[in-house]
């Protein structure tokens, strides 16, 4: 016999609860789907979850095929996956890979309930920047979601978010590696000015930098009021959060080892999609695109970015800064020719 007793859901004051942990029908949408709609309805994300972006667009470039063998970089809550799965039926596969523990087993949970076996679909707790190391065969397609979900970003236990306050931690695997805090308290002023200026295109980083030094700061809240005091905007806020981000989880050293391993990764002919949030992303896949195509590695790439159409931009504000390139691999490449 068992003597676990029932969660309590969490109590909160007012009508409507306001906090991440409070919001108890947005964690299960499973049983309050009507709830959860009138959210989303709103043009919101409800808590715990993640709406996929540009999905269409996506799926308009990958042309998957029934039968293909398809990697989803970054699985985040499955959205993408789940599609994508659906386009690879009948005798399709997808291997999706995720960096976050947290979030990974449940996103696994979700898609197994929709159907998707071990024969169908496999979950794989690793960073894209390996992703040679991971795969035993080419892939027919490779798509990459750059960045946070809404689940991570949501949630004030992570420390991503500004909006309310948690540990200044911003690890997207918090068993691995330095937080945020413990990275802030080894820089020192022209360190973090470097960093605000190279990752997130801060315009006053000297200025912020001698800010938030001025004492620890280990929570995000007094990261927000040292900039703050320091002149910063809401804006600033989001920069320093974003550059930190990059730093903790060698953002841009992952994505470079990501697109140089893509050849290796694609089968002849395969194509890849990359949906990136920043300026730092976009660049490098641009490059990285472009100088494949120079070479023969590519034989089509994206001449524009695709960005949501204004009606997903409605329904979903967190599309706003989403750009979606794509590349086709060669039928023959230097290498293989000689
Ligand atoms: C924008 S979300 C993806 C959302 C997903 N497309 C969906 O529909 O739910 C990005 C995800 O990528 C993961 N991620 C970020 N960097 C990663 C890396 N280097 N390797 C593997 N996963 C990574 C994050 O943990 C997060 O879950």
């Amino acid at each position: 016999m068992t003597s676990e007793k029932p969660k309590r859901r969490q109590r909160y004051t007012g009508k409507n609860p306001r906090h991440f942990a409070e919001k108890y029908k947005e964690h299960a949408p499973e049983r309050y789907a009507s709830d959860v709609a009138k959210v989303i309805a709103k043009g919101k994300t409800p808590a715990g979850m993640h709406r996929p972006v540009m999905v269409r667009e996506v799926l308009g470039v990958l042309a998957l095929r029934p039968g293909e063998l398809a990697i989803d970089c970054t699985l985040g809550y499955g959205g993408h996956a789940a599609e994508l799965l659906a386009a690879l039926q009948p005798g399709g596969r997808l291997i999706g890979l995720d960096v976050d523990p947290i979030e990974l087993p449940k996103t696994e949970a979700r898609l197994r309930a929709l159907g998707f076996g071990p024969d169908t679909f496999t979950a794989i707790r690793t960073n894209y920047a390996g992703l040679a190391r991971t795969l035993t065969e080419p892939a027919d397609v490779i798509f990459a979601d750059l960045g946070l979900s809404s689940m991570q970003l949501d949630n004030p236990a992570r420390g991503f978010t500004y909006k309310d306050d948690g540990p200044l931690d911003l690890r997207m695997n918090p068993r691995r590696g330095q937080t945020a805090s413990a990275l802030l308290a080894t820089l020192d002023e022209s360190g973090l000015a470097a960093l605000l200026l190279e990752n997130a295109d801060e315009p006053n980083a000297e200025r912020l930098a001698h800010a938030i030094l001025q004492t620890p700061v280990t929570t995000t809240t007094q990261l927000a009021t040292a900039i703050r005091r320091a002149g910063g905007d809401d804006d600033a806020v989001r920069r320093a959060f974003q550059a930190l981000r990059i730093a903790v989880n060698d953002e841009f050293g992952a994505l470079e080892a990501f697109l140089q391993s893509l050849p290796l990764c694609l089968k002849a002919g395969g194509r890849v999609a990359i949906l990136t949030f920043h300026s730092g992303e976009d660049r490098r896949v641009k490059k990285s695109f472009q100088s494949g195509k120079r070479d023969g590695t590519y034989s089509e790439i994206s001449d524009d970015v695709v960005r949501a159409t204004s009606e997903e931009l409605r329904a979903n504000p967190r599309s706003r800064s989403g750009k979606l390139r794509w590349a086709r691999r060669s039928a023959t490449t230097p290498w293989s020719n000689s």
